[in-house]
């Protein structure tokens, strides 16, 4: 028995031992990954972002170059081992330790009958949302494990709790794969003080989101969505922010396995 494990948190403390961790974030460059990695920033973390697209790695670069003391931005391709494991090298080399990842990277396509739906298309849905993630931690896990633990935070989504009216049948099955993924590694990894659980969040307003019902011509289902929403709006990226925030920080420190809706209670299971 530990009594200490009883002593009331303060504010303080959690966000100073957040604030000396070293995240990764796996499709950083944009969106919510990006403004996860502008917050952690803020509060005085190391972060390293990393994204398979080099001209919005480089905006990032730029944009956050207030931190560069404690930022670094790569370019990588999560699906490739090899890659991924340049991206872990370079991260230790910089910061001297990793503890964190969040994996927020991957590709989408507008929905389209499933039948419409080629094999390559399938295996880009699957590779950058799924097998991204089992590439990525598999890359970190030994140097988190190496540093005494952590945390992996993979986003899933809304999509793989039931199924999207945006996205396709490859997205639904490929974030209903990171949920089991991410649970499984929560068992396996738990034991050496790592803790891994998933985020789904709903439609997020965002550029994603933009350029989908651009696609789509269907701009006006963002309202439809927000009237369907018990809490009366859409999610937004900060929305999520805060929720990776807690699952990385000592706030959740006996949440693991889990997956946590942030969707203002559109689907309640
Ligand atoms: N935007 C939404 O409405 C929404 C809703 C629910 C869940 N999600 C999920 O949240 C995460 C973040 O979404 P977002 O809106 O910030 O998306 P985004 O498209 O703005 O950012 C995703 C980033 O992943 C990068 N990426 C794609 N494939 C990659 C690969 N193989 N290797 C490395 N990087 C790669 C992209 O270049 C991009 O910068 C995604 O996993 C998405 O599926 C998004």
């Amino acid at each position: 028995m530990d009594a200490t494990l009883n002593d009331k948190f303060n504010w303080e403390g959690i966000e100073k031992s957040l604030a000396s961790t070293v995240t990764v974030i796996a499709g950083g460059a944009r969106g919510t990954g990006r403004a996860a990695a502008e917050q952690l920033l803020e509060m005085g973390a190391r972060v390293a972002v990393t994204d398979i697209d080099p001209t919005r790695v480089e905006t990032a670069a730029r944009e956050l170059s207030q931190h560069s003391d404690r930022v670094v931005t790569l370019v990588g391709d999560c699906t490739v081992p090899a890659e991924m494991a340049k991206v872990a090298e370079a991260t230790v080399d910089t910061f001297g330790a990793v503890h964190n990842v969040v994996y927020s990277a991957g590709a989408y396509r507008a929905q389209r009958p499933t039948l419409d739906v080629d094999s390559d298309e399938w295996d880009l849905i699957l590779d950058s949302n799924l097998k991204g993630a089992f590439v990525t931690y598999q890359a970190f896990l030994p140097h988190i494990a190496t540093a005494g633990g952590g945390a992996l935070v993979s986003i899933s989504s809304l999509a793989g709790r039931t199924s999207s009216p945006f996205l396709g049948c490859h997205y639904s099955a490929a974030k209903a794969g990171v949920l089991g993924l991410t649970r499984h590694l929560a068992k396996e990894f738990g034991p050496q003080n790592i803790r891994a659980n998933s985020i789904c969040p709903g439609g997020i307003v965002g550029a994603r989101m933009n350029d989908l019902l651009t696609d789509l011509d269907r701009q006006e289902d963002l309202v439809v969505l927000a009237n369907q929403t018990p809490l009366g709006r859409n999610v937004y990226e900060q929305d999520v922010v805060a929720v990776i925030l807690f699952l990385l920080s000592d706030l959740s420190r006996f949440v693991n396995g889990a997956t946590i809706d942030v969707n203002g209670g559109i689907l309640t299971i």
